[in-house]
């Protein structure tokens, strides 16, 4: 599939820059375009899903919101690879932490992402499909990290279909957070499983930079004021390894 425009987006390819930055949400995407882009311009108003296209110290770089949970990732990673020739989709969301000695505001770089959807199935594969961080943006983010003196975490991500969970009367230590988190997994969140499955898919390159915005565990959450800084964090370091990418 190349034609355009696609059902989700109303632009042509060349409207979007070879790197996408994708919140969840669509108001944050416009936040980011007005705020730390320069002569950002609107590219998608299909669904309120706004695109912008502008340039960071000098980089073309795009930024449209993914919605929530894999179907919505799944079809906005889509028609941007496949159609719109975006090379690079850097994920930029909030997640729920599962692991002790992560706090809220720390960043966490998926370097895979366990899923509990049926997302994979469609590749009819004769096995579980391990979803994966291209390696090369993996170690961009963290050395830019280091380099930015941001806290962060690299490991699992639990990309769940599941907000909102029926788990009435399970022991603590039955409940689906408590076994992933056995398993070694950091944080969950709900889209990034799907946009490395179509990255992989695609042949391109995906990496999901999260900030934690509670924890799982300890019930620790974060204020809007830490919620805009470690937000703020985040973008710091999407851009600047954006403006490092090689395409
Ligand atoms: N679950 C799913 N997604 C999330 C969470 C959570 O607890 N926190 C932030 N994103």
């Amino acid at each position: 599939m190349n034609a355009y425009p696609t059902p989700h987006i109303n632009a042509a390819p060349g409207d979007f820059a070879p790197v996408v930055l994708m919140p969840g949400d669509p108001k944050r995407a416009r936040f980011i375009a007005e705020n730390f882009l320069t002569g950002a311009r609107l590219v998608n108003d299909v669904r309120g899903v706004q695109g912008y296209t502008g340039t960071y110290k000098g980089t073309p770089v795009s930024v449209m919101a993914s919605g929530m949970g894999m179907p919505s990732m799944g079809i906005y990673s889509y028609e941007l690879y496949h159609v719109f020739g975006v090379e690079v989709i850097l994920r930029v969301g909030s997640c729920g932490a599962m692991q002790d000695g992560i706090r809220v505001r720390d960043i966490i770089l998926g370097q895979g992402a366990c899923t509990d959807s049926r997302f994979a199935s469609q590749f009819r594969l004769p096995g579980d499909f391990a979803p994966l961080a291209d390696f090369g943006l993996l170690t961009l983010a963290a050395r830019t990290a280091e380099e930015l003196k941001l806290p962060f975490h690299v490991g699992n991500l639990l990309s769940s279909d599941l907000f909102y969970k029926d788990e009435e009367g399970l022991a603590p230590a039955d409940t689906a957070a408590a076994r992933w988190a056995k398993m070694g997994v950091l944080a969950v969140e709900m889209e990034s499983a799907a946009l490395y499955m179509t990255a992989a898919r695609a042949g391109k390159r995906a990496l999901a930079i999260c900030t934690v915005s509670d924890h799982l565990f300890t019930g620790e959450e974060t204020t809007s004021e830490q919620r805009q800084t470690g937000f703020t964090d985040m973008m710091t370091l999407a851009l600047e390894s954006a403006a490092k990418v090689k395409i």
